[in-house]
């Protein structure tokens, strides 16, 4: 996507000269590696986008743009372990290609790195980002630790993974949007406005990453396809074919979110046939299409011209056709 162009070259430019490997090597190899593998970098691009459209002239906002993909990819990083996932952007998990020390050492360096970034800013806006990004950052190991607890738990509601989803994914994408705003001077109003566009936006996009955990083409998505099902990850489209399906089809689900066999490859087919069956594959559709339109929804509250919402309207429309 165009939008996404513009500022990608920037933001590239900028990670390489973060990343530049240091010695102890052992410690910022997977770094560079990791950020250097790539992927959307949406959080950042947002964060350029929210300063660009409330007026950041001078590109101030690149730290804290940059700070907010160090952060992310340090919790890819930590979260594949806990995952156990061998695949990220079409390649080795750093904990496959290095050992789990490096990869949790490796994350925490870059933790640090991330609000380093923040050091760039004169003390109000430092301590308004820092703010933010500590109370985010929080919210996101609540969200990962809910996660994790409801591998093991049979009776989590979707209240509960809508919520689970906010606080893993969610808040960092509307607190990527707010930080924009905060350096380029917005309004409170504003600010506040652009962040709960971001978090609706980014829950109709975990939303989206479960489903295509299950039905994305192993080609493009860059992940292990079924890694949520393996792992009894209790999805929206695990949560509600449960509920659609008849006793039968609903105890087998049961059954098999409570196994982790060897080879899961029977079990990976029969979930993702009983997903679509159950009408849960569609269900998900129209749940990423109603969080979609309630980002949009918000935007009508915020001051912003119209070309502006236009703009970040068609960039959750392209959001919801992604396939990696
Ligand atoms: C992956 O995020 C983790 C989730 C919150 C779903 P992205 O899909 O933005 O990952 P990259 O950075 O593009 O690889
Ligand atoms: C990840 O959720 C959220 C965070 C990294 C905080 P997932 O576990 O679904 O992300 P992927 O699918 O591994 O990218
Ligand atoms: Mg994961
Ligand atoms: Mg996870
Ligand atoms: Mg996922």
């Amino acid at each position: 996507m165009e939008l996404l162009q513009k500022y990608n070259t920037v933001l590239t430019n900028h990670l390489n000269d973060v990343v530049r490997t240091k010695e102890p090597a052992q410690l910022y190899e997977p770094i560079q590696y990791i950020l250097t593998l790539g992927g959307k970098r949406l959080r950042p691009v947002l964060t350029l986008l929210a300063a660009d459209f409330f007026g950041d002239q001078d590109h101030k906002a690149i730290h804290a743009a940059l700070a907010v993909e160090l952060f992310h990819n340090f919790s890819l990083i930590h979260d594949d372990i806990m995952d156990n996932a061998p695949l990220r952007r079409g390649q080795q998990t750093v904990h496959e290609k290095w050992d789990i020390n490096t990869g949790i050492l490796s994350g925490d360096a870059m933790l640090i790195l991330a609000y380093q970034l923040f050091e760039g800013y004169e003390p109000s806006q430092f301590q308004e980002l820092a703010k933010l990004f500590s109370k985010t950052a929080l919210e996101v190991c609540e969200g990962q630790q809910y996660d994790v607890d409801f591998e093991t738990r049979d009776d989590v509601t979707i209240a509960e993974y809508i919520k689970m989803i906010d606080y893993k994914t969610a808040v960092l994408i509307g607190a990527a949007m707010k930080m924009g705003a905060i350096v380029a001077g917005a309004s409170q109003a504003c600010c506040e406005g652009i962040y709960e566009f971001g978090r609706n936006l980014g829950i109709a996009f975990q939303l989206q990453d479960d489903y295509l955990d299950a039905f994305g083409n192993p080609k493009t998505f860059g992940k292990q396809i079924g890694g949520d099902i393996i792992a009894n990850k209790k999805t929206f489209l695990y949560l509600t074919a449960v509920a659609n399906s008849d006793p039968n089809d609903s105890q087998t689900l049961e059954y098999l979110f409570g196994v982790n066999p060897k080879d899961p490859s029977d079990k990976i087919e029969t979930v993702k046939e009983l997903f679509v069956s159950s009408g849960a594959a569609k269900a998900t559709i129209a749940e990423i299409e109603s969080y979609t339109t309630k980002a949009n929804d918000i935007l009508e509250g915020i001051k912003l011209s119209e070309e502006k919402k236009e703009k970040l309207k068609s960039f959750g429309q392209w959001l919801m056709k992604r396939t990696v």
